[in-house]
């Protein structure tokens, strides 16, 4: 993102428009300091869905690299003729984990090969280092070569390293190469020279230049768009994928840490969720598991949310649920998934976590019980999963379901029972037209104050301006998300946490949109809503204070939404404005009880001429802050708002 700092002088600018238009006069009492906000107010919710994990932020080259797809050659391609044969055999009763691995039979002097297709295609950047890895033993103890090559659709080799592999014991080998050449969809010729029979299995390539160039790392440009945001949480790893299609199919976090080649890959249930978007070849190998997720938590700064799966599938599907009294494997689940975050490096979890690299705790806070569960059952079923946490980690924050929708008899009758129960935080989820999000921008200002506190935990405004997936994301959305962000912030002592989601999608292999951030193999752009989502993180304040228009709160009055608040770290005053009109709005804001402002602010602006414009890969900073310096004249700032825009003031008080 491009950053400009222009320097205007504001009288001059509006002095033209004062007399013709309407002012829109706004009073901010920085003495009036109302609810305090959250250090979690503004976060992130991620799901592997659209390729956001495996095809995504998990920079594994290689899919399908242990053979446990369904299909186990899915995704490679045996080269025709070939001097070889391969067999995949199944060793299931010794290693339930990772049971397939492949015998390859070389002979007559000539080379085996095979293809890999990546995820669609493999991202790769000329310059760049990219490390494989390979576990193989020689069936017969003959000594052989593996050949590994980069190249583009056109067979262009682009990069490619040798080693020699020998014993009859199962060992890693590895070999790194630079690339020649950039290219958004290379393949991966495997190659293995010499007679014989070798067993090979995880099959790896990833790029040196992983986000803190760790091994078995996360893709760098991808995390940087997560950081930029500085976010108070992270949720993950969703989502329906929590619950699964059926149980067998639910998340289980202890099946995603340890070893990488003893995570046992499961299908991803959005391979088959949308028919119109069906993806045959979106499975989870749980390379990004647990430990990963909490150290990325860490690494941006955010709150580790993990929501863990309560005794029930997803109740649009199967609606399986687990019997009252066979609960407690899916408790035990969420006691030692605590202990694996914060317990000592003498308990069985913590240890784990010490040998996986991080003997400090993780500091978990929060926990989820349970996506988008409603009904009797989830009702009861997180009584008794309320009852023995609390037990054990009375402190720990418990996040419960409201169900899909944030109206109707499903949500009253969980939102209830929830606060009847003094549920810590509830989980409410929207994605709805961007209308529903500016009729909505007062949803909290009625909401019990001393009872359960809220999390926004999935929204997203879903326009109908078009059919074109990447297009969904464009400023008629965005913005009205702006203007409900005000209501959050006002209510800022209800709503402890929220999130935009889905987060990521890749443009050849998404089922859900609109997404926070658009990817392909190689590079990445931010929706006009993630500068909605990063101008609100990125300006959080720490306590709500007061702004009015004619002594009322701003919500939608002539199209303008309003908040405020102070950041006590920096002592400043941040003013968000929203100019839902298609056209400008004169802004007269006073400010009352601060000692004399300075003479200058800064001001972020968002906008876009029409509610249809997006950002897109052509054009990825289309809508994007740009930044100014305005002029305050005796504790007043005379603004024109643009047309669609959202604005951010920050004043040094
Ligand atoms: O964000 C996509 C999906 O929407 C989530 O997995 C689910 O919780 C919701 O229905």
């Amino acid at each position: 993102m491009k950053k400009k700092l222009i320097f205007i002088s504001m009288m001059a600018v509006v002095s033209m428009h004062l007399h013709a238009q309407t002012i829109h006069k706004m009073a901010v009492d920085v003495n009036k300091q109302m609810a305090g906000i959250s250090p979690t107010m503004w976060g992130i919710f991620f799901e592997d869905i659209n390729l956001a994990a495996d095809g995504g932020i998990y920079a594994e080259l290689v899919k399908n690299r242990s053979f446990e797809f369904n299909m186990p050659m899915m995704g490679w391609k045996e080269a025709k003729p070939n001097g070889g044969s391969i067999l995949i055999l199944n060793r299931a009763i010794e290693n339930p984990a990772n049971p397939r691995f492949a015998r390859i039979t070389v002979k007559n002097d000539k080379s085996f090969a095979m293809a890999n297709e990546g995820f669609r295609g493999m991202g790769i950047k000329k310059g760049n280092s990219y490390n494989f890895s390979v576990w193989a033993k020689s069936v017969n103890g003959n000594n052989a070569v593996i050949r590994v090559e980069l190249v583009t659709p056109k067979g262009d080799k682009i990069g490619e390293g040798t080693v020699g592999i020998n014993g009859k014991g199962w060992k890693q080998y590895k070999l790194s190469f630079v690339a020649t050449e950039t290219e958004l969809k290379a393949k991966m010729n495997f190659i293995i020279e010499n007679n014989g029979l070798y067993d090979v299995d995880m099959i790896s390539l990833f790029p040196a230049d992983t986000w803190q160039g760790r091994a078995n790392g996360l893709r760098k440009d991808l995390v940087q768009w997560l950081a930029d945001m500085k976010p108070g949480f992270i949720r993950f790893p969703g989502g329906c994928i929590v619950e699964g299609r059926d149980l067998n199919n639910r998340y289980q976090w202890k099946k995603t840490v340890g070893n990488v080649e003893d995570r046992q890959l499961i299908i991803n249930r959005w391979n088959t969720e949308f028919a119109s978007r069906s993806t045959p070849d979106y499975f989870q190998s749980f390379g990004l598991g647990f430990y990963e997720y909490f150290l990325l938590a860490e690494d941006i700064g955010a709150e580790p949310l993990p929501i863990l799966n309560c005794g029930m599938a997803c109740q649009f599907n199967t609606a399986e649920a687990v019997p009252t009294e066979g609960l407690q494997p899916y408790i035990q689940d969420a006691l030692d998934l605590i202990e694996f975050a914060n317990g000592g490096t003498g308990t069985k979890w913590g240890k784990l976590r010490a040998d996986m690299g991080h003997p400090k705790p993780f500091n978990l806070k929060m926990l989820g019980a349970g996506n988008e569960n409603w009904g009797e059952q989830y009702i009861e079923r997180l009584r008794i999963f309320t009852k023995a946490i609390k037990e054990k980690y009375p402190n720990m924050q418990l996040v419960n379901s409201s169900g899909t929708d944030p109206e109707g008899d499903r949500f009253n009758y969980l939102n209830n029972e929830l606060r009847k129960n003094k549920a810590d935080i509830i989980d409410e989820h929207y994605y709805k037209p961007p209308t529903w999000f500016l009729q909505n921008a007062k949803r909290y200002d009625g909401y019990d104050r001393n009872g359960s506190k809220v999390f926004a935990g999935e929204y997203a405004g879903h326009t109908k301006l078009t059919n074109v997936a990447e297009k969904k994301n464009n400023w008629d959305a965005a913005l009205a998300e702006a203007a409900f962000m005000t209501g959050l912030e006002r209510n800022a002592d209800v709503i402890k946490m929220a999130s935009y989601a889905p987060l990521f999608a890749h443009i050849d292999g998404w089922q859900w949109a609109p997404d926070l951030i658009w990817f392909d193999n190689l590079v990445s752009y931010g929706t006009p809503s993630y500068y909605v989502q990063k101008m609100f993180s990125n300006n959080k304040g720490t306590k709500v204070v007061s702004i009015t228009m004619n002594d009322s709160t701003v919500t939608g009055q002539d199209s303008l939404y309003a908040s405020a608040c102070i950041d006590k770290s920096s002592n400043e005053l941040i003013v968000k404005v929203v100019n839902t009109l298609g056209k400008e709005q004169m802004l007269d804001i006073g400010f009352t009880g601060s000692n004399k402002l300075p003479t200058t602010m800064r001001q972020t602006l968002l906008r876009a001429a029409s509610l249809t414009e997006v950002n897109s890969f052509e054009v990825a900073a289309n809508i994007s802050p740009i930044e100014t310096e305005l002029a305050i004249n005796n504790n007043r700032i005379e603004v024109t708002a643009a047309p669609y825009s959202f604005m951010v003031f920050r004043i040094k008080l």
